[in-house]
């Protein structure tokens, strides 16, 4: 069985052929710019953005009144499968969407697992990048470019050792009598230099990414002359906001009223991550530390953005700094006819 690893000499780069499930719909012949909004000029970043908000838009379950609903946004989901892949645009640019019938493949750079099973394919190592991301593109989500100058590996003339591992050969030396010697063997294969290209590589921030996630760039990382390049990996580092505190999807924001306020009730409006209202308003006392849920005001979910967390507002009363005068007590008192709920306890009351 000597050279069984053979057949990987100077591997391709890995990639997994998948075939889609669900083969390209062939109704009649759509417009996929128009679908999505977009001019047909249009950056992969604006059709990934065009997307993004007509998928929330047009979702099925936001839209129950609308007999099309469904209709419309598999009209999209295919639009953007086609126009997001730099080849099947090319297709449909050229041959409209005709043109896609016979190419259901896709083809996928896997991310990770695979090929970490072949252990006999040297590797470079991984680069782990931090990438800091404000609480406003975990809300809205965002497109970051980064430029990384990446050594590659090009060919270059002449041949190299490649490939080399310990192998038995197995010698028969007379009837029955074996010998068994261990040996280096090498292959052959084109030699390579290391040259230094620029690439400019594209991270979604996804809304709802949490803190620690990866986005792994197959092949983006150290090569290796003898092997495959390892990953790039952009680790997901969310900053710390002014005004909001992230816990899981939900966002916390502390709210300080005055006393007055806080006795007669009041109207605000807290300006959110992506810049729109929420209104906030009571008209019963509020009392310092009480907490205002606002459902679905918190982060999307990462899993699904359709879901999202809330906002927690707690308050915190301000009282006047001027003293009052003596007619003011009076009034007070007379106006709150409260009396006296002095009590004396060591905080541990109800235990
Ligand atoms: C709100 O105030 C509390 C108490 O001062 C503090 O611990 C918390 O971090 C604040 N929350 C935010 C979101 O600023």
């Amino acid at each position: 069985t000597g050279l069984w690893n053979k057949g990987r000499l100077c591997h391709p780069p890995f990639h997994l052929l998948l075939f889609s499930l669900s083969p390209l719909p062939t109704l009649g012949r759509r417009d996929f710019y128009k679908i999505l909004g977009v001019s047909r000029g249009a950056s992969i970043k604006d059709i990934k953005k065009a997307y993004r908000k007509l998928a929330l838009q047009l979702h099925p379950d936001r839209n129950p009144d609308d007999p099309r609903a469904q209709e419309k946004f598999q009209d999209l989901g295919a639009a953007y499968e086609v126009l997001s892949d730099e080849e099947k645009r090319k297709q449909y640019d050229a041959y409209g969407e005709e043109g896609l019938k016979d190419g259901h493949q896709r083809d996928f750079t896997t991310s990770g697992n695979p090929r970490q099973q072949d252990r006999n394919i040297p590797r470079g190592s991984d680069i782990i990048v931090d990438l800091e991301v404000t609480l406003e593109e975990v809300y809205s989500g965002n497109f970051v470019e980064v430029v990384r100058n990446k050594p590659v590996a090009r060919q270059a003339p002449g041949k190299r050792k490649c490939n080399c591992r310990q192998e038995m050969r197995t010698t028969q030396l007379g009837p029955g009598r074996f010998q068994m010697t261990q040996e280096v063997v090498c292959d052959e294969c084109p030699n390579v230099k290391l040259v230094n290209e620029e690439r400019t590589l594209e991270v979604e921030i996804e809304p709802g990414v949490r803190d620690g996630m990866e986005y792994p760039f197959i092949g983006e990382g150290e090569p290796h002359v003898d092997g495959e390049p390892g990953d790039l990996r952009f680790r997901i580092k969310v900053l710390k906001h002014p005004v909001f505190e992230r816990r899981g999807d939900d966002l916390y924001t502390n709210v300080t009223i005055s006393l007055v306020e806080a006795l007669t009730g009041f109207e605000m409006d807290i300006a959110h991550l992506d810049g729109h209202k929420v209104h906030v308003a009571r008209d019963k006392i509020t009392k310092p530390g009480a907490k205002l849920w606002k459902k679905g005001e918190g982060l999307p979910n990462f899993d699904n953005n359709n879901i999202k967390g809330s906002l927690i507002i707690t308050f915190d009363v301000e009282f006047p700094k001027e003293q009052l005068t003596n007619e003011q007590r009076e009034g007070l008192k007379q106006l709150l006819k409260q009396g006296s709920v002095q009590k004396v306890y060591n905080g541990l009351q109800g235990y």
